[in-house]
């Protein structure tokens, strides 16, 4: 039906004649000249059509926003001073010869044109129209551009693409489960995977040796911008690998995407244990594009006569952190206010803080709610430890320790966000050392990772300290988001059982629910570890999206719901007793 798409119409093709299909952007009538500019998933063209021509110029004259054609005419340079520089096809227009209407279309929920303020939830309803727009279009071909280069990338390195069951039991990367009731087997539901583990560990059991899959997984859980109840891992495990091999084939793999999409040199991407990026960053994800870190002040504080200060400093489980705002003297008390209420999110009880008016005078020069209570050996010792300089502002958190990292970890993107105090554009980086396990509040352990990682300590350091044990795993962390994880794996029954152990998980549960995991184990499982990429994520970051839901074709809203489909959706009392499911009568009502 077509020679060219539109946006494929340029100087090159002057004094041709072209044909081409797409849908009406715009249309402007200039005193007997109609405009159109006629959009497709390529561009966007401008066709006149004159008088001349009756038919077509009524044809032209009746299209409305949204109507699709197909147009002939012949490519010619625009008159000067027309030219539209910031367009592809910005040098030439058609002269239109013909138009044919191929369909007609309502008035759009939402002007396409331009970018309009519209409710997320209308622009879901009507998704099949906000993907018309170019920055969705734009988005997705980026999309499968990647998707494209990963494939050929690990297809390079040796790994197959294996598909993996979608209706399977629950996988424990500890989220909520989405749960499918069976007809067949009465009372019992399959889980859908919330990610591949247990199947791409299999596959390395069974000989695979490399294993790849743009795989969905389904997990319910808290919806942010980052989440979709629904998402796309690029995932990978190989056998006869550590860590050295994964993280060189995968910061590879990144490396050449960003080069060749974006003509971006990463480079070498730094490493960071867990631990220092808790203690400078206040986080497992930092984004060091941001400038600013936390300094420990606790053996400063801890003979103060400020309580709030002193105690966290006197318990080992408490925090004291400065977080220094270069020229962060100019911000207002209402921002000061404002931050204070923010890291309020986090479990933080206040946000003292010191503005440095002059350091020379610990007296008078210190302005802040806390000075009062700080002898000015300490009020010098922290302007030392921070570098404060005339004019900064300096933070406090005072906490449990996680408390303290988390609202000034949160804290310190904000103000990077707030001020603009990015150094760099992009900054990838790996953390690695994770302790294996995370101390739930009441004691009990949860694997960090899951349960399948590897300890780097043996089976019997491991049953001795188990909270002191760290894990063989490793995230990549990019601007502040994690863009993936994995780690080596355990590989022998005699260490996954003590994790159990260690996870309280009983031989009995552990049977009934990794049981074919551990049988596959005692037939010859080769080493093997891997990593996972959120690939909505990686996407969403190099279009620059402010949330995944911009780079997923039909994604689900914040409450895991789908206003174009309406699902989730009731089902017929038929198909209920089918499935032998009968509904409470609260549910029933609501
Ligand atoms: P993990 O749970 O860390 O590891 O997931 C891997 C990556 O998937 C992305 N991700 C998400 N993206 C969008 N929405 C979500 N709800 C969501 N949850 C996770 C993140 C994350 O880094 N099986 C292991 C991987 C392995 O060990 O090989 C796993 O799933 O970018
Ligand atoms: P208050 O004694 O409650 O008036 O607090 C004095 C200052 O300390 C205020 O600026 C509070 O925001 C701040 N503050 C209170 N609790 C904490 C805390 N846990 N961590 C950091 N600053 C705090």
């Amino acid at each position: 039906m077509r020679s060219h798409y539109c946006g494929e119409i340029t100087e090159a093709l002057v004094e041709q004649d072209v044909t081409f299909c797409g849908w009406v952007h715009r249309r402007r009538d200039h005193g007997g000249v109609i405009f159109l500019d006629i959009r497709d998933r390529d561009g966007i063209v401008q066709v006149v059509f004159d008088p001349d021509i009756p038919e077509s110029f009524n044809t032209a004259d009746a299209v409305r926003s949204e109507y699709v054609v197909s147009i002939t005419g012949k490519v010619r340079n625009r008159p000067e001073g027309t030219v539209n520089p910031n367009m592809k096809t910005g040098q030439i227009e058609v002269l239109g010869k013909q138009i044919q209407l191929l369909s007609k279309a309502e008035t759009p929920a939402f002007p396409l044109d331009e970018y309009s303020d519209v409710g997320e939830d209308v622009r879901l309803k009507y998704r099949y129209l906000d993907l018309r727009r170019p920055e969705m279009q734009r988005n997705l071909v980026f999309r499968s551009k990647v998707n494209h280069l990963v494939r050929n990338y690990l297809e390079q390195n040796g790994f197959l693409d294996i598909e993996t069951p979608i209706l399977t039991r629950a996988t424990p990367e500890g989220a909520r489960d989405y749960l499918v009731p069976s007809r067949t087997h009465e009372g019992q539901f399959f889980a859908l995977p919330q990610s591949p583990q247990l199947f791409k560990q299999l596959l390395m059991v069974s000989g695979m040796d490399r294993y790849y899959q743009i795989a969905k997984c389904f997990r319910d859980e808290d919806l942010r911008a980052d989440r979709q109840p629904e998402f796309t891992q690029i995932d990978l495990e190989a056998s006869f690998v550590d860590e050295e091999d994964i993280m060189g084939l995968t910061e590879g793999m990144i490396q050449h995407i960003f080069k060749t999409l974006k003509d971006v040199d990463l480079g070498t991407f730094p490493r960071m244990s867990f631990a220092e990026a808790q203690e400078r960053f206040g986080s497992d994800k930092p984004d060091l594009r941001i400038p600013l870190e936390l300094v420990d002040v606790g053996d400063l504080m801890a003979e103060v006569e400020f309580k709030v200060f002193s105690a966290p400093a006197k318990d080992p489980k408490g925090r004291v952190a400065a977080l220094k705002v270069p020229k962060g003297s100019e911000l207002t008390r209402k921002q000061i206010d404002d931050y204070t209420k923010f890291v309020g999110i986090y479990g933080a009880k206040g946000l003292a803080y010191i503005k440095v008016n002059d350091k020379a005078d610990l007296e008078n020069g210190l302005q802040s709610p806390i000075v009062k209570f700080l002898p000015e050996n300490v009020r010098q010792a922290i302007l030392d430890r921070t570098a404060a300089e005339n004019g900064d502002l300096i933070f406090f958190g005072a906490d449990q320790t996680k408390v303290v990292n988390e609202a000034l970890g949160a804290l310190r993107v904000k103000l990077g966000e707030d001020l603009n105090l990015y150094t760099a554009e992009w900054a990838p980086l790996w953390v690695v050392d994770f302790p294996m396990f995370e101390e739930l509040d009441g004691g009990k352990l949860t694997a960090l990772h899951h349960p399948f990682t590897q300890p780097s300590t043996d089976v019997t350091a491991l049953k001795d300290s188990p909270v002191e044990a760290l894990s063989r795993a490793y995230d990549m962390v990019l601007n502040g988001v994690e863009l993936g994880g994995g780690s080596i794996r355990i590989h022998d029954t005699d260490m996954q059982k003590q994790v159990f152990e260690v996870l309280g998980i009983g031989e009995e549960e552990a049977k009934e629910k990794f049981g074919f995991l551990l049988d596959a184990l005692q037939f010859g499982a080769p080493p093997h570890g891997g990593l996972a990429f959120g690939l909505d994520r990686l996407i969403m970051l190099m279009v620059g999206a402010s949330s995944i839901r911009e780079v997923i074709a039909f994604p689900k809203t914040q409450t895991a719901a789908c206003p174009m489909t309406q699902a989730p959706g009731t089902v017929s009392q038929a198909q209920l007793r089918e499935l032998n499911i009968r509904l409470r009568e609260k549910a029933k009502s609501e």
